[in-house]
């Protein structure tokens, strides 16, 4: 159980509404609870805390959800704002992404020598790679390591159908990364890629191209701009060369696969071992969100029949859940 004094600090931040000090007493119990192995308890927590809808917000993200720019013609967000929570150790990488990721990260936190010497730390990055395998959550470990909010930019809300409306969001959207730092994360970013291969291209979404080249050559600031695409392929060299970095994700090797499990799994007791030839064979060709979909029907599976330890009959049933899945979704 949590200390009395963070208790206190708790209960007394949720009497006087003050978010900030809430969240700082939420994050204390989480972090106790954790040390003394009740992992299980401590993620649940983590989950109502960052995970559901009513997220506790800290005032700078607040400050700032207030002026989140808004589409003129459907009155509808241009993004969604996050406040980070999962950091480096969260996230299994390839040994050369996580080397670049620190390198980024080592830039930004030591940005003013850079600055003296009249560099910048690099702020455009594109991640590609399959669905499930981190680069939403890369982007987010980012922001917590920064401790930078995140913002989601879905580029199809940004489009609008009205001739000049695009540009008047696209112009939106970045004065708003331009007035705080933050990691922008541009989601779906192939969408670009797609109105430039498209023979019968409407002149607007030319200018959208170009408009969104344009800006990201302008951008100076100190925001973090990462853009995220499935389909690299889409993308042609004009927009890749505006990238510093390029970050490519793939399904989980053999050695990651048991890196995550250790992640996956921490806290819940097991009759089994992590690196087992078997058990590592059950993940094969999954992305991460499969490998962690699978973990969480396999607990799940446990906890409602009673039973204390995670067995591999409890992964072998949600795995061949996941089969059926998978079957049903591409109508085999
Ligand atoms: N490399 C990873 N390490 C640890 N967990 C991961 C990793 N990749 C994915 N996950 C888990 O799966 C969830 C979904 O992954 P994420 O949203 O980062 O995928 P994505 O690459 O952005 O996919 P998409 O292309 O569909 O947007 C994450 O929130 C995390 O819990
Ligand atoms: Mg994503």
């Amino acid at each position: 159980m949590a200390s009395g004094k963070i208790l206190r600090q708790l209960v007394k931040a949720g009497a006087v509404g003050d978010t900030d000090a809430f969240r700082q007493a939420s994050e204390a119990i989480i972090r106790e609870e954790r040390q003394k192995q009740h992992h299980l308890l401590a993620n649940d927590l983590e989950q109502i805390l960052y995970g559901g809808s009513q997220r506790v917000i800290s005032t700078a993200t607040r400050g700032l959800s207030e002026r989140i720019p808004v589409d003129q013609e459907r009155g509808l967000p241009l993004l969604g704002l996050r406040d980070p929570a999962r950091g480096l150790e969260e996230v299994v990488l390839a040994e050369e992404n996580r080397q670049v990721v620190e390198d980024i990260l080592e830039q930004h936190h030591r940005a003013d020598v850079l600055r003296s010497y009249g560099l910048r730390p690099v702020d455009k990055i594109l991640f590609c790679g399959p669905p499930g395998c981190g680069k939403t959550l890369t982007a987010e470990v980012t922001g917590t390591e920064l401790s930078l909010p995140l913002a989601l930019i879905r580029l199809d809300s940004v489009v609008s159908s009205y001739l000049g409306e695009t540009a008047a969001n696209l112009r939106k959207v970045f004065d708003f990364i331009d007035s705080t730092p933050m990691v922008a994360l541009f989601d779906e970013f192939d969408a670009l890629g797609k109105e430039r291969a498209d023979a019968s291209e409407h002149g607007e979404l030319k200018r959208v191209v170009n408009a969104v080249l344009q800006m990201l050559d302008a951008y100076q600031g100190k925001s973090l701009i990462i853009a995220a695409t499935n389909h690299e392929g889409m993308l042609d060299s004009a927009i890749w060369r505006r990238f510093e970095e390029v970050l490519v994700f793939g399904l989980p090797t053999r050695e990651q696969l048991a890196q995550l499990l250790t992640i996956k799994l921490r806290g819940v007791r097991r009759d089994f071992e992590l690196d087992d030839e078997q058990v590592l064979s059950y993940f094969s060709e999954m992305s991460h969100a499969d490998v962690e979909r699978v973990l969480r029907h396999a607990i799940k599976d446990m906890i409602l029949k009673g039973e204390e330890f995670l067995q591999l009959r409890h992964i072998e049933k949600a795995q061949q859940r996941e089969l059926n899945r998978k079957r049903q979704l591409s109508g085999v």
